[in-house]
């Protein structure tokens, strides 16, 4: 059994939590907060042993009436593998503050820089990689998507240049400080920092981005464009995503028109916080033209991550092949 903590309780370590509390070979010894907030308290009421991610600020907790179990420095002790969820570009300082010095694991997530870690990680894609290692960056909700995507259609077609337009949701639903509110806002840098990112799991993918943000926190979209090297139908791509796991394909006339109606699914579907760790995407956008491959997908940004940190310390820790870790993660969290 794995002892697995989890470093910063907010929008993807809680999931990460839940998930990981979920697996038979893995378990939750304890989750960090820097400070006494209603998530303190939550992780508390959900049986979760809660410790102070800031040693200073231990104190504070008692004097909010949340008992804590100790600081990071105690969990680091307990702990075989730490899943790093701080905010972006922290998790450097925690490895070197206290991974390294305790000699225990950590996947980090996608705000990291790829150097943070020994392999950038997408369970389809690159599972073998990280086996055995003792850091592994679990690649960020984009890249993650677009890995997905790119590696069953590169792994069953002959492809060349690919080209995405990503559409990307401006904040998470419980975010009140990002925007924007009513603009939409090019990255106006091309290519985006999304394609040199899909390479780190994928090398040998030539491909473009470029990115918007719109006032939407629902969902990511994008817009995926691959030329073909080899004849290739619609109908044979879309055989490869109903072959593929984690992709789900929803077609548009089943009352899909957008992202709003697949949140509205997710909700009725009824996972912890309507989570959807699946890309979706439009079976009727799958179109060939011109030797030309075309279709749309859209990411629940806060969940199809949560899979992966679980694959990831499978892979860590040689537990299981990639096919069984990807189908024992996929049934414990009913996708
Ligand atoms: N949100 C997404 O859509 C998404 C998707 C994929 C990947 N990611 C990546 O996942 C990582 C975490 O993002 P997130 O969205 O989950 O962030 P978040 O919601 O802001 O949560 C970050 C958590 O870290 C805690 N924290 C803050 N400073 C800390 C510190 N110095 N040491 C330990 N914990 C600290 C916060 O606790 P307090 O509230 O107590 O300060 C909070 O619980 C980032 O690398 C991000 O790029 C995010």
């Amino acid at each position: 059994m794995i002892k697995v903590g989890i470093n910063g309780y907010g929008t993807i370590g809680k999931r990460v939590a839940d998930a990981v509390s979920k697996q038979d070979d893995m378990k939750v010894i304890g989750v960090t907060k820097t400070r006494p907030s209603w998530e303190a308290k939550m992780a508390i009421d959900k049986g979760f042993d809660l410790y102070a991610a800031i040693p200073e600020n231990a104190e504070k907790f008692g004097e909010a009436g949340i008992k804590i179990s100790g600081t990071i420095d105690d969990l680091i002790k307990e702990v075989d593998v730490i899943v790093d969820c701080t905010p972006s570009k922290f998790g450097a300082g925690n490895k070197e503050k206290y991974y390294l010095p305790n000699t225990v694991k950590a996947t980090f997530q996608g705000g990291e820089k790829p150097e943070v870690a020994d392999v950038s990680f997408n369970a389809l894609a690159n599972y073998e990689k990280a086996v055995g290692k003792n850091y592994v960056r679990v690649v960020s909700c984009n890249t993650t998507g677009l890995s997905r995507a790119l590696y069953a259609v590169s792994s069953n077609l002959k492809i060349g240049k690919v080209r995405v337009v990503l559409i990307r949701r401006a904040a998470d639903p419980g975010d009140s400080k990002k925007g924007p509110i009513n603009a939409i806002v090019p990255s106006v840098k091309v290519p985006s920092h999304h394609g040199p990112d899909v390479q780190t799991v994928l090398p040998d993918i030539d491909i473009v981005t470029s990115a918007v943000k719109v006032p939407t926190t629902i969902m990511h979209l994008h817009s995926i464009m691959a030329e073909l090297k080899e004849n290739t139908t619609a109908e044979d791509v879309i055989k490869i995503f109903e072959n593929t796991p984690r992709i789900k394909l929803i077609d548009s006339t089943d009352g899909f028109p957008s992202t709003a109606e697949i949140i509205e699914y997710a909700r009725d579907f009824g996972r912890p916080r309507y989570d959807l760790y699946e890309n979706m995407i439009w079976r009727d956008s799958i179109s060939v033209k011109d030797n030309e491959l075309y279709f749309f997908q859209a990411i629940h940004q806060e969940a199809d991550v949560v899979p992966e940190n679980v694959d990831a310390i499978r892979a860590m820790f040689n537990l299981a092949s990639k096919e069984e870790s990807i189908k024992k993660t996929n049934k414990s969290l009913r996708i």
